[in-house]
Order: structure tokens, then C-alpha cells, then sequence
């Protein structure tokens, strides 16, 4: 069901591409669906910058135009979607463990639209834990430091990123303030990315809900 809930959400969100310009996209099994989609709107996409190598590769099959992020200056529109989202649009993300080029080109992007089924739009975030990439020779001195917080850092079997690190996913973090919890953990030695999104939130959630509607959630100004 979750996939058909996808799916509904990458629709609409398809609608936000115009003006011939250059679009970011994230990865994952929702991405997936959303650029299946996306060559209706060819005509309207100058270039694409590409979060993972999986993404690229799919968006190379349609004979998408991939730019590089070190060549343009910025990016209209990145799509994305997330493990876990709030109400203040704030996000875990990572489970596909593409976190920190998500967080390079969404904060390159003038709007950031994530696009979700309904189970990941929550109250609270900390269902899911909190991933993390770091470099290979920290991982014991992050592990404890993270610790020293009350957090249980599991090392992610068989999983090395795209830029040669190790991920871990952290349970039990006390995620009642999440940007203090980002901050905290962007100052750890070691540590490339942290896969919580408080800085740079979504700026439009669309939802795919139970009842196959779709609803879209526009950030309060
Ligand atoms: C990858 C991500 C994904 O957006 C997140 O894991 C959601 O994935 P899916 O669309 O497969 O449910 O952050 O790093």
C-alpha cells in the first residue's frame, strides 16, 4: 500500500516543475517513482543534480541532463522525500544512506519539497533512529560520545556511503529538541553528517494519505 501512496504524492509533486530549470533529486524507493514520472516534464528541465549513484543511473536510462553541483551556483526545486517528518517540516533522513549529499543540494535549493506516505508524517520525530555518517577511525570515540547523551549508536552492516564512510544509526536520542540534538552531534569530531534535517526543513510536504488523497502542506511564512 505504501508504495501506491508514494506514487500518488510523486504525482503531484510533478506538477511543481516549471520554467525550464535546473531541479535537484534525492534517492530512495519514493524517488524511484517520482522520476518514472518526471519525463512528462522534460521540456522543462534544464539539468538535474543527482543525490546518489542510484538516482543517476535511473535518471541516465530517460536521458536526463546530470550537472555537476561544483558548476552552477543554485537549484530551483529539490525533491526529496524522508524517513520521518513533522509538523515544523523538520526531518529524519538517511535510511538510504545518501544523507549528506541530500543535505548539500537541498541547501542549495530554493525550495525543498518532500514527498511522503502518510505513516511518515508524525507528531513526533524518534520512531526511526537518527542516522549518521562518519569517518571509519571515529566510529568508537563517536559511539562513546554519543553515549555520554543516553544514545545507542549501531554500526550499519554492510554499508559503506558513496564517499567512503560508515553509517550509524543512533536509537534513543531525546529528540524533544531536535535542532539543539543537530547542533550537538554536527560538533562531534568525526562526524560528516548527521541525518537530521532542523536547518534546512522541507518547505512543502506532499502527502499520499490512506485514502489515496493527496494532501499538500505549504510552510507557514
Ligand atoms: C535516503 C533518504 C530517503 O529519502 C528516505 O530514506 C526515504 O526513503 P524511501 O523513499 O525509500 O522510503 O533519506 O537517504
Amino acid at each position: 500500500m505504501f508504495n501506491k501512496l508514494k506514487k500518488i504524492a510523486a504525482k503531484v509533486a510533478i506538477k511543481y516543475i516549471k520554467n525550464n530549470n535546473i531541479i535537484g533529486i534525492g534517492s530512495g524507493t519514493t524517488i524511484s517513482h517520482f522520476i518514472d514520472l518526471l519525463s512528462t516534464e522534460k521540456h522543462n528541465i534544464k539539468g538535474i543534480i543527482s543525490a546518489s549513484e542510484n538516482s543517476t543511473k535511473k535518471l541516465k536510462k530517460y536521458n536526463f541532463n546530470i550537472l555537476n553541483i561544483n558548476k552552477i551556483k543554485k537549484i530551483g526545486i529539490y525533491f526529496d522525500s524522508a524517513d520521518e517528518i513533522n509538523h515544523k517540516m523538520q526531518m529524519i533522513k538517511g535510511g538510504g544512506a545518501a544523507l549528506t549529499n541530500e543535505k548539500i543540494i537541498s541547501s542549495l535549493s530554493e525550495i525543498f519539497i518532500c514527498i511522503v506516505d502518510e505513516s511518515k508524517y508524525v507528531k513526533y520525530l524518534g520512531i526511526h533512529p537518527v542516522p549518521i555518517e562518519i569517518i571509519p577511525l571515529a566510529k568508537n570515540f563517536i559511539i562513546k560520545k554519543l553515549s555520554y547523551i543516553g544514545a545507542i549508536a549501531k554500526l550499519r552492516i554492510n554499508t559503506v556511503t558513496e564517499h567512503g564512510n560508515l553509517i550509524l544509526d543512533v536509537y534513543n536520542l531525546n529528540l524533544d529538541n531536535p535542532v539543539k540534538i543537530e547542533k550537538y552531534i554536527n560538533n562531534i569530531p568525526g562526524i560528516v553528517t548527521v541525518g537530521l534535517f532542523t536547518k534546512r526543513c522541507a518547505d512543502i510536504i506532499i502527502i499520499g494519505n490512506k485514502n489515496y488523497t493527496v494532501s499538500v502542506i505549504n510552510k507557514k511564512k
